[in-house]
This record gives C-alpha cells, structure tokens and sequence, in this order.
C-alpha cells in the first residue's frame, strides 16, 4: 500500500523571544490502511506532531505530504476543504455540542458545509451510530449521555465524511480500562472494515501493542519504529544466533 501521511525534516520551534525546539527534524511515513500507535512521555512532543500531521498547526520547517499532495503550503480554505474530506479528529476532550442530540452531533462536519442532511448522510449517520453501539441514545443530548457514550459518540463524528485518516489523541485518557480496551476494539474493527488508517497516541500499553506499529517519540525525536509483521523475523535472528 502507498504511504497516505509523509513527513520530511519536520521540525517545529515555539516562541518567538525564548525558542524551544519540540520537534527535531522528524521523518515519518505511514501506510494506506494501518493501525499505528504512538508512544512517549508527557511532553516529548507527540499531540505537536499529530496536530501537524492533521494540518491543524504548521511546521517550522519540513515538508508535510498527505496521499501525494503537499500540505504544509496550502492556504487555509484549502486546507479546511483537504480536512474536512480526508481527515477525522477524535481528541479527549470530545468538543461535542451539548445543545444539540447525540445525532445531530454526528452529522455536524456534513453540516458545515450544507444547511441540510440529506437521505445519504441521515442513512450513514445511523449507521455508524449502530456500529458504535449508540442507536437507543441517539436523540439524547451530548451532555446527557456517559462518558464512554460521548467518546463513541466522537468516533462516529470522525467517520460521518468517510476519512480516509483518523487522528486520535489518547482518545480513552479518561475512560475506565474496560470502557478502554471496548473502545480500542472498536477503532480497530472500523480500520479492518473500512480501511481507514489509524494514527493514536496513546499512553496505555495494551493499545499500542495491538496497533500493527509502534512510534516512540521523545524530546520531539522519532527514538523507537517497529512494525508487527517484521517482530516474528526479528525474533528468528535471535533464535539463530
Ligand atoms: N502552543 C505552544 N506554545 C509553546 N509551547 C508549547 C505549545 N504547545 C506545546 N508546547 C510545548 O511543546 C512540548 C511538547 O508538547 P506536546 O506536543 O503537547 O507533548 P505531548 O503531547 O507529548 O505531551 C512541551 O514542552 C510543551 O510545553
Ligand atoms: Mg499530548
């Protein structure tokens, strides 16, 4: 599969008085289709990175490809229009309307720009809402539902435009470990399903050691990448030895 997210030198300064380099010359890419997780100590740089990969913040300097185009020259209607298409964002802190219903909710980057759902959109919506486990509480309102509600909730947002990439960060930082690993088992089925690429930072191990790779970042650098498949091989060469 082609690479659908490319760094190249990527490195991000903030500050214009003191400067602190929180990204140092990363070069990244990640495969069409793959679940990858990654990892590190608060701080190293891990949501600056996400939210440059997701064109929400612009690197210092470096190159940033999304399937094939460059993004970090686009100007911000393109962007917006290249986001909403291609990007879903599932972040904690879930940023859903309370004023609105758990649906609504769902529909509302559809909505952006269009006044109206159509029968398509509605159809999907309730979809995904039964594919997360949501469809008797669909006409409550956001912030009368539970936590691990309003974090499906959230995911069934971040596919209503169909992404071909989701970006989540440490999207069960306040689950409990069931509603935790539930919530992994979801994401990871819609990748297998749909064919959407995974990129979550999270700190909980028994996320990334399911994720078919593993990126460790500290002090802004890329210091660990393992792929699934090459740990059998990895394993034989020390057996051999
Ligand atoms: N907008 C900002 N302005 C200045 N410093 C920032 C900003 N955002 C993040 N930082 C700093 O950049 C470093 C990396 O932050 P972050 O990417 O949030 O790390 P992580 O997600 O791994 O905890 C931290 O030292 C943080 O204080
Ligand atoms: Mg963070």
């Amino acid at each position: 599969m082609p690479d659908i997210i490319s760094l190249n030198d990527v490195s991000k300064v903030y500050g214009k008085v003191i400067k602190t380099k929180v990204l140092k010359d990363v070069n990244i890419s990640f495969e069409e289709g793959t679940f990858n997780s990654i990892i590190g100590a608060s701080g190293s740089g891990k949501s600056t990175l996400l939210n440059i990969m997701g064109t929400l913040d612009k690197p210092t300097t470096g190159e940033i490809y999304i399937n094939g185009v460059r993004t970090d020259t686009m100007k911000k209607n393109e962007l917006l229009e290249l986001r909403n298409k291609t990007i879903g964002f599932i972040f904690q802190f879930h940023y859903l309307l309370p004023e609105f219903t758990v649906l609504e909710n769902v529909m509302m980057p559809y909505m952006i720009g269009n006044s109206k759902p159509s029968r398509e959109i509605l159809e999907r919506a309730n979809e995904l809402l039964e594919l997360v486990g949501l469809s008797k509480v669909k006409n409550n309102f956001a912030n009368n539902i539970s936590g691990g509600q309003q974090e499906r909730t959230a995911i069934a947002r971040a596919l209503i435009n169909n992404p071909k990439i989701v970006l989540s960060d440490e999207p069960t930082g306040n689950l409990d470990s069931e509603a935790t690993v539930n919530i992994y088992k979801l994401l990871r089925g819609i990748n297998e399903k749909m064919k959407t690429t995974f990129i979550v930072i999270t700190h909980d191990n028994r996320i990334a050691e399911k994720a078919d790779r593993i990126v460790e970042i500290k002090d802004g650098k890329v210091i660990g990448d393992s792929f699934k498949e090459k740990w059998p091989s990895y394993r034989c060469l020390v057996l051999r030895m």
